[in-house]
């Protein structure tokens, strides 16, 4: 906490003129604009910046849009305003749109992150207008979220990120727009729209047509796709994804209002009965009066956020930020939102929305894969036969996949260890010949190898033959004790009661002794696989 963060109303003249005066000498301010809000400072001053990506968490080779308050502060920070770059200025500034021109020597490299262009945008919200310009100084901001959440749309939101790192966030209540800007390159001479927002590119086309400029002969011809367009750098970057699964309803082709009534019913059905509740509804007015009585009885169980109008793809713009954080944080299992046609303002709605959903399950496949060791003393008898016994129960009771995803495939790697393993011993042959012929898993030819650190930070789970096992590896490696355990200790963890969890030793035995050890593995391990598997969000 470096800041003690102060929320600063734009009618308290006094606060307002502090957080002014706060930009101009080099410090971070939150401020409201009509997209998001953002996070300020004098674009001039390196130092200034530094600040932003230091607060935001966020790597320093993202480029940030430069915000000004006048038209005429433009060419001090362009190279060149190309006849495409003045007809924009000229029809949609102020609003929400940030155009991208050749910067002038005015503009810091670590502004552009080393590119020789610059966003800029004129906001058209009265008060980033009045702060801009009692600053005196053109102010960078990237949007006020932490990384890796949603961009902010409310000064609460700015404050939850923020609170501590910045020392003023001015409110300017809800923003109007709720999606940043439309982000357009204009150095060349048509308009690359690199990220879609409220200036569509049908009005683009229409303020150019207006001004005499018409689509270039070969892109007539050639229409530039968006995968080969030049990207906004800030693609790459990670894009907030709740922390559960987002789904959309419909595809916002042809549909009408039965049908996504229909689909919220479905979606609310099938979450009820897989047990994903409260199932969080990002939704409009009459489909969620219809929910309400038809799922009366299942009140607490669903989450409404309700955007407005059920067509009302402004308002459903608007909120989806908001709707997504508030629902994520009230604990929604599954958050479904509708899809709404992938024209006007409905292409940047649809470009965030499947951005949260696409984020989310790209996390989600990252989770899939697990890997769990076994671990006993030599690593020749019980744990590579524990190993095998695992992994042939995983098959036949599989196959596995993600909870709420059936299409990702949850896999998990068994392998095995000695905590006192001399290492490079071959396995037992009563180990190797019961996991072929009782469990089809062919394990011969392996051998021993040491429990040793570099082994054991790569797996998510580490399970001993005994508590002796688990005691002396969590001692040796506190830093891993997270996910060292005995059989015992997760059995009795997960109360799971009359399976006994310690294994002994069955080194010297004969072919039954093993077998009583294998059959002992098995009772175990059935018994935790389905907790072990919930854990990791597999079934
Ligand atoms: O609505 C908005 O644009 C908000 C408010 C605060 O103005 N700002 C915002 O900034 O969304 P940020 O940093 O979160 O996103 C800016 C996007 C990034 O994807 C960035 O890579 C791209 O614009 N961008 C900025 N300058 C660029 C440049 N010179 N060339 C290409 N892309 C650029
Ligand atoms: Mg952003």
């Amino acid at each position: 906490m470096e800041w003690e963060t102060k929320l600063v109303s734009p009618e308290d003249e006094e606060g307002f003129a502090a957080a002014a005066r706060a930009l101009a000498d080099g410090e971070v301010v939150g401020m409201p604009t009509e997209t998001v809000y953002g996070l300020g400072a004098d674009a001039r001053n390196p130092e200034a910046v530094e600040k932003i990506y230091k607060a935001k968490g966020r790597p320093s080779d993202n480029p940030l849009i430069v915000h000004v308050a006048s038209k005429e502060t433009i060419p001090s920070l362009v190279k060149e305003i190309t006849p495409i770059a003045q007809v924009l200025i000229d029809a949609f500034m102020p609003g929400p749109i940030t155009v991208i021109m050749k910067k002038s020597t005015l503009v810091p490299y670590c502004v552009s992150a080393g590119l020789d262009t610059v966003g800029v945008r004129f906001p058209v919200h009265p008060v980033a207008q009045r702060l801009i310009a009692m600053s005196g100084v053109p102010v960078a901001a990237p949007s006020a979220n932490l990384s890796g959440s949603p961009s902010p749309t409310k000064a609460g939101h700015v404050m939850k990120d923020m609170d501590g790192r910045i020392p003023y966030i001015v409110d300017g209540g809800e923003c109007q727009v709720g999606l940043e800007s439309t982000v357009v390159d204009a150095t060349g001479n048509w308009p690359q729209i690199l990220r879609p927002g409220a200036v569509t590119m049908e009005q683009m086309e229409a303020a150019l047509d207006a001004a005499g400029i018409s689509k270039p002969e070969e892109l007539k011809l050639h229409e530039v796709s968006p995968d080969e367009a030049p990207r906004a750098p800030g693609m790459k970057y990670r894009h907030y994804a709740p922390s559960c699964e987002v789904k959309i309803l419909g595809d916002g082709m042809h549909e009408d209002f039965s049908n996504y009534l229909e689909y919220y019913k479905q979606t609310v059905m099938h979450a009820i009965l897989d047990g994903r509740t409260p199932v969080g509804l990002f939704v409009g007015e009459e489909i969620a009066q219809h929910l309400r009585i038809l799922f009366a009885d299942k009140e607490e169980q669903i989450l409404y956020y309700i955007y407005g109008g059920t067509e009302n793809v402004e308002a459903a713009s608007q909120h989806l930020f908001d709707g997504l954080r508030t629902l994520d944080e009230k604990g929604a299992k599954l958050i479904a939102a509708p899809a709404f046609p992938e024209e006007g303002l409905g292409l940047a709605y649809m470009n965030r929305l499947n951005k949260a959903a696409t984020a989310n399950i790209a996390q989600v496949r990252k989770r899939s894969g697990k890997k769990i060791m076994f671990v006993c003393s030599g690593n020749t008898c019980r744990s590579p036969l524990a190993e095998a016994i695992f992994r042939s129960i995983f098959r036949s009771t599989g196959p596995h996949h993600m909870i709420g995803h059936p299409e990702i495939e949850a896999k998990v790697d068994a392998c095995s260890a000695g905590a006192f393993a001399s290492g490079d011993q071959p396995y037992t042959p009563y180990s190797v010949r019961i996991a072929k012929y009782e469990y089809d898993e062919d394990i011969s030819g392996g051998t021993s190898h040491i429990a040793i650190k570099e082994r054991l930070v790569s797996q998510d789970l580490v399970l001993c033959m005994t508590d002796d096992h688990s005691h002396f590896l969590r001692e040796r490696f506190p830093d891993l004790s997270d996910r060292i355990f005995s059989f015992r200790e997760l059995l009795s963890d997960y109360d799971i009661p009359n399976v006994d969890g310690e294994v002994p030793d069955p080194y010297g035995g004969d072919y039954l002794e093993y077998m009583e050890t294998a059959k002992q593995l098995d009772r175990i391990i059935r018994a935790l696989m389905p907790e072990i598997l919930k854990h990791w969000e597999m079934e």
